[in-house]
């Protein structure tokens, strides 16, 4: 079956989480950030992605903003940051996060060849609304479906259950882009067409399903649908 429906991850994958704490660290009001922002950054992505995975397991949901907040105390702790206008900035900025510069012409593409777009996160609704508005890219995409409307994080099937019931496709109509590789997983393991986008050249996660295609940045993805 041909890709009617190319969805994709937000964070990580359309916007770039590390971009909030390498921006906090240039300005001189967080020179508290400037030796230590790439450990902030990891340590705040890692933990706010444990927390989802384990709310999941132990259902325990709330919302993306929560588990962001609570990722971000945790990441401040650890490298003995306690500034409350650091961590007040570091929050402001994860909701306008830039989008990896290929974007838009990559979306634009797809549009052109009549594919529907959407994103589907994690993000709460108007976290999600805020990144999109601030990148300019409402326009380009057909739906903004998040993890609310079910009230559990990925990668529970209930999550991907998501784009069948909002664009009435089958599984294998879907391309799912992903940057995080249990995403990917999950997605492949669901049913539909995945591609992971590994910037980092980061090892193939250990899991119970591969994604189809593996990618260095999104600019291929048109080529895929
Ligand atoms: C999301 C996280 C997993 O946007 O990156 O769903």
């Amino acid at each position: 079956m041909p890709i009617t429906t190319v969805v994709f991850d937000a964070y990580g994958t359309l916007f770039d989480v590390n971009a909030a704490a390498m921006q906090a660290a240039k300005d001189p009001a967080h020179t508290d950030l400037a030796a230590v922002w790439p450990a902030v950054a990891r340590d705040w992505r890692l933990k706010q992605l444990q927390y989802t995975w384990l709310r999941a397991v132990a259902g325990q949901h709330c919302d993306f903003w929560q588990v962001t907040q609570d990722g971000l105390d945790w990441a401040l702790e650890a490298n003995s940051l306690s500034n409350d206008a650091t961590r007040t900035r570091l929050l402001e900025l994860y909701w306008e996060l830039a989008a990896y510069p290929e974007v838009p012409a990559m979306l634009q593409t797809l549009k052109a060849r009549g594919k529907a777009t959407a994103i589907l996160s994690n993000g709460s609704p108007d976290m999600l609304n805020g990144a999109v508005s601030s990148a300019g890219i409402g326009d380009l995409l057909n739906a903004i479906l998040s993890v609310e409307d079910v009230g559990v994080f990925k990668p529970h099937d209930r999550v991907y259950d998501l784009v069948g019931a909002h664009f009435d496709c089958a599984k294998d109509d879907v391309l799912f882009v992903s940057s995080n590789g249990w995403d990917a997983a999950g997605a492949a393991s669901y049913g539909f067409q995945t591609a992971w986008v590994n910037r980092a050249g980061d090892p193939m996660d250990r899991l119970y399903a591969k994604p189809h295609h593996v990618l260095h940045d999104l600019t291929k993805i048109p080529e895929l649908a």
